[in-house]
């Protein structure tokens, strides 16, 4: 029976450096290395799955899909046939289903849905049975999304030398700390992903205090890019979700951004040219300053009433940012100001060089020093 872990235990942790990684889009990278067991770091997300596995040169592989699933009639028998992760996404984008986009699944359906996604990524990337898997999840909401947990984990056909589950907050702050440090510390993890933005506080491992707010995301910020290219090109480009969320990730920058230049063919005009000058940015500024009103507002204030002593260590500590939406460049130098500003003391806010895949390489972390800690 497996339990999704609060708390591995206090021992001394292994500092594994900083490993490089190599990034893999096929299965051909990955086969089975050794008798021995692999350690494994699956991040499930609402949008993105980020799995990290060891590879035979001593680096890390890590893959990248979409966490969906489309449901289409195969015509040579009939049935209804299955497809997951990016290639769902690029086929049926009209139709694609994301299962974890409400956090994690609450009804039967999804659970299955989200075990039978767990099984391609198995049989695609070849993760060996003999692995010890530590799953990154988003933030438990209730009893039934803590059953629902323990039941995709308990059905996995990998992990055979064992299974943990940690909330992806805390696992993403583990590559911005030294080796497993962060099991030992007092710290806030704000993780920054595309439907959620979740705020917690953990102490050696364990949440103290957990904030999970949907109306401040990644996905929020792209359907306000989407409108602003349309007023700024007086409604002559319509942009989709994918495009703005593709403008996001290329061209936001606090430190530098340049105006973007692109062209569209529109049909009696031929090829028209334009210019976006503040649709990216101006979403992406509001974003932050929802972000730091949600910590000033929603997160500190109950934080500060509940546990005095454990808020005003926060403050001391640096504070992490890990997700996607972390991977801004400046982004989180902007946070720091203006939080610093906001609580008229210096705090210090920190990420890992990134952020997107941070919480996949802490989950693996977990595993590899469980392993190595039981040898
Ligand atoms: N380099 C980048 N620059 C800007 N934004 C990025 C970058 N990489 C990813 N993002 C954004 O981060 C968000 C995805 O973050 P992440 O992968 O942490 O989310 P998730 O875990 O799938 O979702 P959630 O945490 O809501 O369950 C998306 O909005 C995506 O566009
Ligand atoms: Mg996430």
């Amino acid at each position: 029976m497996v339990e999704p872990n609060d708390n591995i235990g206090n021992d001394t942790m292994a500092d594994d450096g900083n490993p490089a990684y190599g990034f893999a889009e096929n299965n051909n990278t990955m086969r089975k290395r050794s008798t021995d067991s692999i350690p494994i770091g699956l991040k499930i997300g609402s949008t993105r799955t980020v799995l990290v596995m060891p590879n035979y040169e001593g680096s890390l592989d890590i893959v990248r899909t979409l966490t969906c699933v489309a449901k289409y009639r195969d015509l040579f028998t009939g049935k209804l046939a299955t497809k997951f992760g990016d290639e769902a996404a690029e086929e049926y984008a009209d139709s694609v289903y994301f299962m974890f986009r409400a956090g994690l699944p609450q009804d039967d359906d999804s659970v299955k849905l989200a075990a039978q996604f767990i099984e391609y990524l198995v049989y695609k990337y070849n993760i060996p049975e003999n692995s010890y898997v530590t799953l990154a999840h988003p933030a438990v909401e209730n009893d039934r999304g803590r059953k629902n947990l323990k039941e995709i984990i308990s059905g996995m056909s990998i992990g055979r030398a064992g299974r943990q589950a940690w909330s992806e907050a805390f696992c993403g702050a583990i590559p911005a700390f030294d080796g497993l440090d962060a099991i030992k510390k007092t710290f806030m993890s704000v993780n920054m992903g595309s439907t959620t933005l979740e705020m917690s506080v953990f102490r050696n491992g364990e949440p103290v205090h957990t904030v999970t707010l949907g109306t401040i995301s990644g996905n929020i910020v792209d359907r306000k890019i989407r409108l602003g290219v349309q007023n700024e090109t007086q409604g002559i480009v319509n942009i989709d979700l994918n495009t703005a969320r593709k403008y996001k990730e290329e061209f936001a920058n606090f430190i530098d951004y340049k105006p973007v230049y692109d062209s569209v063919h529109i049909h009696d005009k031929g090829q028209y040219g334009f210019k976006i000058e503040k649709s990216i940015m101006k979403p992406v500024e509001e974003y932050v300053n929802n972000v730091v009103e949600a910590i000033m507002e929603n997160f500190f204030p109950q934080l500060a009433q509940d546990h005095y002593q454990t808020y005003k260590r926060v403050l001391s500590e640096p504070i992490i940012l890990t997700g996607g939406m972390a991977c801004i460049p400046g982004l989180k130098e902007r946070i720091q100001q203006l939080l610093s500003d906001e609580l008229e003391q210096k705090v210090t806010v920190i990420s890992s060089d990134r952020p997107d895949l941070a919480p996949a390489i802490g989950a693996y972390r977990i595993s590899e020093y469980t392993l190595q800690y039981r040898e």
